[in-house]
């Protein structure tokens, strides 16, 4: 089916799996030929309300009756101004300016533009591992893999690295990579971007494709008083962590800190095209208005989306629910990683952002990476890998995942352990 159509597919998209996708609902897909698989992918973090729930359906499909594209800059219409207040509802009170993009890289680009005209400065400070985008902005900023940069260079100018507290990979406890890190960040700011140069840093708080590293509370909380002590603006990439990923509305809500900028995007809309940059008014004000924009920003349809995607959030308990499920998740992956201690090297993650790193005899081991995912492709769950070394899956189910799914998908998981070791 579809074979004289496949070879015109651009070959520019990586691919994961051939499936063809006949239709979705909840926790699983249907191919064409009828073969049902448990979607552990969520869409890379997007349908967290699971495929296609009649909640938002019915809110899609009841504005695209209504009006399908309202532009912004030629008038207001009612589910985006609605949509500010319900996301009014869920983030800190004093970020309290909302703007529409339709990607998560286009929100990371307006979140910078925004810092550069707010502080008058230039640079940026990124953090190693990081994924923020592929436009050439956002791919400057994006230091996951380097076949994303490659043969692209030179890229944007005015963008500096600072290591991401990354444990597992440097071998020390949080303790010690929180002191080094900080410590190059440091030295960073006298040796190579002086603050008074220094715009904003940009960081995930969950390292999303870099491989789902958790940094320690006390390196988010220093980098706020760093960014706070020089003026720097501090913006959360919450593109795939957000809207109740970690077990937290947001994934910065872990460590304290309020960020004075928040790029959103994915699970915002359930699957629509939506992304969204939110910060405190004052900080707005000083965005020369036309500066920046776009014609599909905010669209009609894709508002409605969102509103129904929180609205459903929140009645069905989903932050909660990511919370509990990924509790279960990662007990059932450690006692695998206890099971398999030659091939499973650690086990990590908030609510329902998890990570599975493979190692062998402390390297990073990305055929076997490789082999666990198609055996589990086999065995009916889609899961995904990330990493800059390819070692490591993520485990993003939807956050409508029940117990029971949880442990279908653990099981298989096992099942592809089992078969892989031998
Ligand atoms: C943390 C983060 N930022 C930005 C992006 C870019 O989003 P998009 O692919 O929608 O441009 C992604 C995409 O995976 C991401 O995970």
């Amino acid at each position: 089916m579809y074979d004289k159509i496949l070879p015109h597919v651009s070959p520019i998209w990586n691919r994961n799996t051939n499936l063809i996708v006949d239709h979705a609902k909840g926790s699983y897909i249907y191919d064409v030929h009828g073969n049902k698989y448990l979607d552990f992918t969520s869409g890379i973090g997007v349908t967290s309300t699971g495929h296609c729930h009649p909640k938002v359906v019915a809110a899609i499909q009841e504005q695209a009756s209504q009006l399908l594209h309202g532009q912004i800059n030629i008038y207001y219409h009612k589910p985006l101004l609605e949509l500010i207040e319900a996301l009014q509802q869920v983030v800190p009170t004093s970020m309290d300016s909302f703007y529409f993009t339709n990607s998560g890289a286009e929100c990371i680009e307006a979140s910078v533009k925004l810092a550069k005209h707010a502080t008058g400065r230039t640079n940026v400070i990124v953090f190693n591992g990081g994924f923020h985008g592929r436009t050439h902005l956002t791919m400057a900023m994006t230091s996951s893999k380097v076949g994303l940069r490659r043969n692209y260079q030179p890229l944007v100018p005015g963008i500096f690295v600072a290591p991401y507290p990354y444990s597992f990979y440097y071998g020390m406890e949080d303790d010690d990579t929180t002191d080094l890190c900080l410590k190059e960040l440091k030295k960073l700011l006298k040796g190579q971007s002086a603050p008074e140069e220094t715009a904003c840093m940009v960081i995930e708080p969950v390292l999303g494709e870099g491989g789902y590293v958790v940094p320690p509370i006390r390196f988010m909380q220093e980098l706020r008083d760093i960014c706070t002590n020089y003026g720097i603006l501090l913006i959360a990439d919450e593109v795939q962590s957000g809207f109740g990923r970690t077990g937290k509305f947001f994934a910065f809500e872990h460590y304290g800190i309020v960020p004075d900028i928040m790029a959103v995007a994915k699970g915002i809309a359930s699957g629509l095209p939506l992304s969204g940059v939110i910060t405190r008014s004052d900080l707005a004000a000083k965005w020369l208005p036309g500066s920046h924009g776009g014609t599909y920003g905010g669209n009609a349809v894709a508002c409605a989306a969102a509103i129904a995607t929180l609205k459903v959030i929140q009645e069905e308990g989903l932050v909660q629910n990511a919370q509990v499920r990924g509790e279960q998740l990662r007990e059932r992956l450690k006692e695998l990683q206890y099971l398999y201690p030659t091939m499973i090297g650690d086990v990590r993650g908030l609510g329902l952002m998890d990570a599975v790193e493979f190692t062998n005899q402390g390297q990073p081991d990305p055929n076997m990476t490789k082999a666990v995912v198609s055996s589990a492709l086999e065995k009916g769950l889609i899961l995904l890998t990330c990493g800059t070394f390819d070692n490591v899956i993520r485990w993003i189910p939807p956050l409508i995942v029940t117990q029971q799914e949880i442990d279908q998908g653990a099981d298989i998981f096992s099942q592809a352990l089992n078969k892989c070791s031998k």
